[in-house]
């Protein structure tokens, strides 16, 4: 019998299939340019509503994003994501930490009685870590205001002394209007460091401190909502509406559905019920395909790609499934771009040119895990192994992180006493890398380069204008430092990585 070598059948025809790329996989194509790196506009949407001035997100890890790093995020210009392997009410106080945080206006102040002693009064400035308080009467009235000043004479020779004795009894006021700049006038004028602000009955509503607008000052390129506090946005798995409701409630700019099969079809119901239930945007995720990415658009305020590319995901070995990272971006953004709905791409960024390239393939922003988990601002001690500084990094699906939360992200139930998690993710150590904001300007530096050699001014031109080529292996060992050997260590540049 003669053999038909095109001869194909059911299974043999799901093997012609379509390639897949991934950040290695590609560079991008030098363009024409007049833009200067340092004046490429990164500004970006992570969701239909919210805007952030860096196109860069902290990964919801337990890791990674506690209120220490969402507030250096948001200081930066980009965003923290809370993780969730944390109760409800902490989950909640996580993100007033955030709000209260960059306030101008104080609102949870330390008051005085005006009958406390002054030692009393000292110790409670101590505890609270103010060094000067409001003095209220019972109906919250400013009466005065005392300071360390005040006191320190007190606590030699009088420190049983009633504070009504002690506090600076003219008091300088003002509103709830006042500006920045005009509450700094009032404490240049009259030499002092804090205004309480008041209602028309003279009671204390808050109070603003030269400390609180100089802080301001400093970040200008903060990630603020409109009230002035700083951005932050919460991991809610996709049954907690509860968790939602409270987080939204507490003033969460975007809530991310944290789920690692956001297909799923439950999640998607699941997704939309909390879409339902919150005034926050909702960003959908993590999808990596066309087909899924059309299932979300019509209610998802954003949705964020990456099956399996994370440096501690072990989902695409464990299961077998998974998009390489550019593809997968590509694909969603297809689909989001036409509902103008902005994607994330989430997981296996190892350098500023993989973020860039992400952009390239369609992506608004990018989040990134392990590239900020060896920061000071990430959660978790500095470790020590061979005279080296490490912290610790995890996957949320590895056995530590699920035996602290669950397996809701991964779609799996909690295991019996005597059965194991299957995981997939792994335990892990970044080197320690110091503090954020350098790795952040290292990394948006970068981005920005790779702005300049595509001639593109903006985050949107980046998407429009970039072209790809294909790399082979040969050039991608070309593209790494090679034929040498490194004597100092760049500080973007890690051969491990
Ligand atoms: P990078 O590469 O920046 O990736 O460290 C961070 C992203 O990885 C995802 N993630 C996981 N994926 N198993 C996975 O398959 C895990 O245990 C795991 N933990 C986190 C997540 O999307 C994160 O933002």
């Amino acid at each position: 019998m003669e053999r038909d070598s095109t001869r194909t059948g059911q299974y043999t025809d799901k093997l012609r299939v379509p390639e897949a790329l991934t950040f290695d996989d590609v560079l991008l194509r030098p363009k024409e340019s007049r833009v200067e790196p340092d004046e490429a506009d990164v500004s970006t949407r992570v969701s239909t509503d919210v805007e952030i001035n860096v196109p860069i997100l902290s990964a919801a890890m337990d890791t990674v994003t506690e209120s220490e790093m969402a507030i250096a995020m948001a200081r930066q210009g980009g965003l923290g994501v809370l993780h969730r392997n944390m109760d409800v009410e902490a989950a909640v106080a996580e993100v007033e930490r955030v709000k209260r945080a960059d306030e101008l206006v104080i609102r949870d102040v330390v008051t005085a009685d005006p009958d406390q002693t002054v030692r009393d009064v000292d110790a409670m400035m101590e505890r609270e870590g103010v060094s000067g308080a409001p003095v209220t009467d019972d109906e919250g009235r400013v009466l005065g205001i005392i300071s360390g000043t005040d006191i320190r004479p007190y606590l030699e020779v009088g420190d049983r002394d009633e504070v009504r004795e002690a506090m600076t009894d003219e008091v300088i006021t003002a509103g709830e209007d006042v500006t920045p700049r005009a509450a700094l006038e009032l404490m240049y004028e009259h030499k002092i460091e804090r205004v309480p602000i008041v209602d028309d009955d003279n009671r204390l509503t808050g109070l603003v401190t030269m400390q609180g607008i100089l802080q301001r000052r400093e970040y200008e390129n903060a990630a603020r909502d409109e009230d002035g506090h700083l951005l932050v946005g919460v991991a809610v798995g996709p049954f907690e509406t509860d968790r939602a409701v409270a987080v939204d409630e507490a003033g969460a700019d975007v809530l991310f559905i944290d789920c690692a099969h956001a297909h799923n079809m439950n999640v998607i119901d699941g997704a939309r019920e909390i879409r339902e239930s919150v005034e926050a945007d909702v960003v959908v995720g993590n999808v990596g395909t066309r087909e899924a990415a059309e299932d979300v658009v019509d209610f998802a305020d954003g949705i964020k790609v990456g099956i399996g590319p994370g440096s501690i995901c072990t989902t695409r070995v464990v299961s077998g499934a998974g998009m390489p990272q550019i593809t997968a971006v590509a694909e969603v953004a297809d689909v989001a771009t036409e509902h103008d709905v902005p994607v994330i791409a989430d997981g296996g960024i190892r350098y500023s040119g993989d973020a860039i390239k992400a952009v390239a393939a369609g992506a608004d922003a990018v989040m990134l895990g392990s590239y900020f988990a060896g920061t000071d601002e990430a959660p978790g001690r500095v470790i020590t192994i061979d005279g080296k500084k490490y912290k610790q990094y995890r996957g949320m699906g590895s056995v530590g992180a699920m035996q602290s939360g669950d397996g809701d992200r991964y779609l799996k139930d909690e295991p019996d006493e005597e059965e194991e998690y299957v995981p997939e993710g792994i335990e892990a150590a970044e080197p320690y890398k110091g503090s954020l904001e350098s790795e952040l300007h290292q990394l948006v530096g970068g981005m920005q380069s790779g702005m300049g050699y595509v001639g593109a001014g903006t985050i949107s031109e980046v998407k429009e204008r970039s072209e790809f080529v294909r790399v082979s292996s040969a050039g991608q060992t070309e593209g790494h430092p090679h034929d040498v050997m490194i004597t100092d260590e760049a500080p973007n540049y890690s051969p491990n990585e």
